[in-house]
């Protein structure tokens, strides 16, 4: 009797998809996986270019909007649950350009859970963010009570899918759980975001842009521990709970750049500061206590070794950080940082 289960993956090219589905083919042969990502400028066939001809594993070239294809993968394929990473995920092109974000994060999820429920698909994972309850100041931790206080076009989409998984937990019976984890590091993140952008920029002696004074707050996890408790939540989770995940590791932005200054040999004479993101949220802090004491996660990767073995990874994976900032990624940069 075959007891493979078949999971639908969206969104696996990208940095957390990526990892995820190389962690469940490399460790969880009771898995298929079928990953279905339309290659935004975000997602890489090259991330999976490990486990891309083993027979767990199939991809699909697609968008989450389009329902007719959904159904199809859906129906043809005896799809057990489906785990939602695909979004757009950076907060400064959400500023620039929110459309997208609404495409994609709500319509994208909305067409997914619409499609889950016509297919009798059994369990539905929301991939989401901490950045759903907004900015702390400098006391306290978002719990899974605190209120949904989204500040940016991007967080504003996400909270806006979790509200429609709810809704369709409690309409129609579908089986959802949602995941809101805090900032992610590791390999194959795409160098717009604050690590591995400082840390191509240090490499190539460009300066590093440090938006205002530095001192924002990120609470900091090991992509692979976030994708531990995605699993987890998925497999033992109880329908229609929401889970946190945090490390507890909190760093001002500075403070990572200065760790990448050292891990690089560069003078902190590189950093510059520039004008402010607008709407800047303050602080991230995450309190992952019930994911802990309900499922027993807990991280694994501490932050000292973990950050180590990532700047490792992009020193020598340069071919790799070449590839993704050729071409679009150089009109991308100038736009947003040229005479910021
Ligand atoms: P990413 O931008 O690296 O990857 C997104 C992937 O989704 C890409 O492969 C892209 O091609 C794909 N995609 C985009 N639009 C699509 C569409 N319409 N149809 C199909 N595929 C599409 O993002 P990431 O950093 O890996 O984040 C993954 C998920 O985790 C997102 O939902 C994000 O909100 C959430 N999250 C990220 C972080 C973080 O620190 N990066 C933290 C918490 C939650
Ligand atoms: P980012 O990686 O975009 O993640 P998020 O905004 O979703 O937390 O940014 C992390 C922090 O780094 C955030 O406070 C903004 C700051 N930052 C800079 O100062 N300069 C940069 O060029 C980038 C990309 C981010």
């Amino acid at each position: 009797m075959n007891t493979q289960k078949t999971i639908l993956v969206t969104g696996g090219c990208g940095f957390i998809g990526s990892n995820f589905v190389t962690m469940l083919i490399e460790e969880h042969p009771e898995f298929k996986v079928i990953n279905l990502d339309s290659l935004t400028y975000a997602g890489n066939l090259e991330n999976l270019e490990d486990i891309m001809d083993e027979p767990q594993y199939e991809f699909i070239r697609g968008d989450i909007c389009d329902e007719n294809l959904v159904s199809k993968i859906l129906s043809e394929n005896k799809v057990d649950g489906i785990i939602n990473f695909a979004a757009e995920s950076h907060v400064d092109r959400s500023i620039s350009g929110p459309k997208v974000f609404v495409d994609t994060n709500i319509t994208g999820t909305l067409v997914l859970l619409q499609q889950a429920v016509a297919n009798k698909t059994k369990r539905f994972l929301q991939v989401s963010t901490d950045e759903v309850y907004g900015s702390l100041g400098d006391d306290g931790e978002f719990t899974e009570e605190s209120p949904i206080k989204p500040n940016s076009p991007y967080s504003v989409s996400k909270a806006s899918a979790d509200y429609f998984v709810q809704a369709y937990q409690h309409t129609y019976g579908l089986e959802t759980i949602i995941t809101r984890c805090s900032n992610n590091y590791g390999r194959y993140q795409f160098p717009e975001k604050l690590i591995p952008l400082m840390f191509n920029n240090a490499r190539t002696n460009k300066k590093l842009p440090v938006y205002g004074d530095g001192k924002n707050v990120r609470d900091w996890i090991h992509v692979y521990d976030h994708c531990r408790a995605i699993l987890l939540a998925y497999s033992m989770g109880e329908s229609g709970n929401i889970y946190n995940v945090g490390a507890d590791c909190e760093k001002t932005n500075l403070e990572i750049i200065n760790l990448i200054l050292t891990y690089l040999g560069k003078p902190e004479s590189l950093i510059e500061f520039v004008k402010d993101r607008l709407g800047h949220d303050q602080r991230y802090a995450i309190d992952s206590s019930k994911i802990r004491n309900t499922l027993g996660w807990k991280p694994t990767v501490d932050f000292d070794s973990g950050i180590i073995k990532t700047l490792s990874w992009y020193y020598n994976n340069k071919d790799w950080v070449d590839n993704v900032t050729s071409g679009e990624y150089k009109n991308y940069y100038s736009e947003m940082y040229e005479n910021r």
